[in-house]
């Protein structure tokens, strides 16, 4: 990790054709599911981020046989379920590993203690505990169940579950411990999250049966995995991730002239909420050549610069955009009136309190904003925010690509801190940027 700063000064315009980054969704899934299969997983696509290859390790450290074949491909071979480790798995900065694994490992009559970077350790992990207790594991951990900790699983019940918050990781735990649970599991949306974990376990050979529920004026998601399903390798070819995306695509928007293509980007409707929320704000987005691989569907997007005016953003919307918000903000400061983003309380438990540190941000760049508990109001004038400071990201890698985008179309340039936790999910995100024509270099 570098301890040099990285710093965005204004460009002219961005231009080019780009590939997005393999998923960081399906990255980990991949990984997980190949290990938890029996017989051989391929991958194309793969995310080399710290994240998923963090997970990758972890996924040797429960037996699985792991080799990288070439760039973005792997080969794993799944041993049909999880061994004893001997050591602490550490999953960095990940709390899509760490959430997802302990739902996988508490399937398995076996102990395993998790660890993570000084982020993750500081972040709940009792919304994946309490599901994983009722159905018969046992842990060990610090206060409300934050890392590091030791997970005993084995002999599990079913369990039927109502998320209590939106979040497509304990759902995923909750399914993947169901796996080896007696009578099998049902997980209950009061609001539809990210799918791939489904979709990928159908691809794997389970059984999930997936059921929309109207009761009153609200849609519920039963998603029900029946005992006893067998997983077998298979091939996964991960799609472009549309968080990453979003960040050549906003800066095209954001810097007078620019027009850039970002090419197979996942198209997948429950991740999409930024993309429909900028055209709502007039952005010039054009989607083309839309085609399914590995059963999602994946296009090109196209954005030329645009004049963006503010818009509300349905509550609703949260969960196919959680990770979008801080990059929206930015678009947001650069539109003319009031953005409001409401019922977001989740951003302030992801790698940061992505809230506070994107008003933080903002005001810091002389953007107007208020921050509520739940969501926040920034207020653009149409005219390119000032700009001209140093922002603190806490080692959170989206709110540090957001604050150079920024910079790339401010009045002065825009610094961040650890640039180096960008390699979590974007390690290639200067290079790529710079390739358009951005102006980066260290702080
Ligand atoms: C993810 C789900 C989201 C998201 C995270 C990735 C996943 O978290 O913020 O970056 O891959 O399931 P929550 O499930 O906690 O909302």
């Amino acid at each position: 990790m570098s301890s040099a700063g990285l710093k965005s000064a204004p460009a002219g315009a961005l231009r080019g054709i780009v590939r997005a980054p393999g998923d960081k969704s399906i990255s980990h899934r991949s990984m997980i599911l190949g290990a938890l299969a029996s017989g051989t997983t391929t991958v194309e696509g793969l995310l080399e981020g710290d994240d998923v290859l963090a997970t990758a390790r972890a996924m040797q450290a429960f037996g699985a046989r792991i080799e990288q074949e070439g760039v973005g491909r792997w080969r794993i071979e799944g041993n049909g379920g999880f061994q004893e480790p001997s050591d602490v798995i550490d999953c960095g900065n990940a709390g899509t590993g760490v959430r997802l694994i302990m739902g996988a490992a508490a399937g398995f009559a076996m102990c395993a203690t998790f660890t993570g970077d000084a982020s993750l350790r500081g972040r709940p992990m009792g919304r994946v505990l309490d599901p994983l207790a009722r159905m018969g594991a046992t842990w060990l951990g610090r206060d409300k169940g934050r890392l590091p900790l030791t997970l005993k699983g084995g002999a599990l019940r079913g369990l039927n579950y109502t998320l209590p918050m939106a979040s497509a990781q304990v759902k995923s735990a909750v399914l993947l411990a169901g796996l080896h649970a007696e009578g099998g599991v049902e997980v209950i949306e009061p609001e539809a999250t990210r799918d791939h974990t489904e979709r990928m376990l159908r691809a794997f050979g389970a059984e999930v049966i997936v059921e929309d529920r109207i009761v009153g004026d609200k849609t519920f998601r039963h998603i029900r995995l029946p005992e006893g399903q067998k997983l077998t390798g298979t091939h996964v070819a991960v799609p472009g991730d549309p968080s990453s995306a979003a960040f050549p695509l906003v800066a095209a928007l954001l810097v007078p002239g620019s027009d850039v293509t970002v090419e197979g980007v996942m198209l997948n409707e429950l991740r999409t909420g930024l993309f429909t929320t900028l055209q709502e704000m007039g952005a010039d987005l054009v989607i083309s050549n839309v085609r399914v691989a590995s059963g999602e569907e994946v296009g090109d997007i196209t954005a030329r610069y645009s004049k963006l005016k503010g818009v509300v953003v349905p509550p609703e919307r949260a969960p196919a955009m959680i990770d979008e918000y801080p990059i929206l903000a930015v678009a947001a400061a650069f539109a003319e009136g009031e953005t409001v983003m409401r019922g977001v309380g989740e951003m302030r438990v992801k790698e940061s309190d992505r809230i506070a540190l994107t008003a933080n941000g903002l005001k810091a760049c002389g953007v107007q904003v208020v921050e509520e508990p739940e969501g926040f109001i920034v207020t653009g004038t149409g005219q390119p925010p000032k700009g001209g400071a140093t922002v603190v990201t806490h080692g959170d890698h989206r709110i540090a690509m957001s604050h150079l985008i920024l910079g790339m179309a401010a009045q002065e340039a825009v610094s961040v801190d650890e640039p180096g936790m960008i390699a979590t999910s974007f390690p290639g995100f200067s290079d790529l940027m710079r390739g358009l024509g951005a102006n980066l270099s260290e702080a």
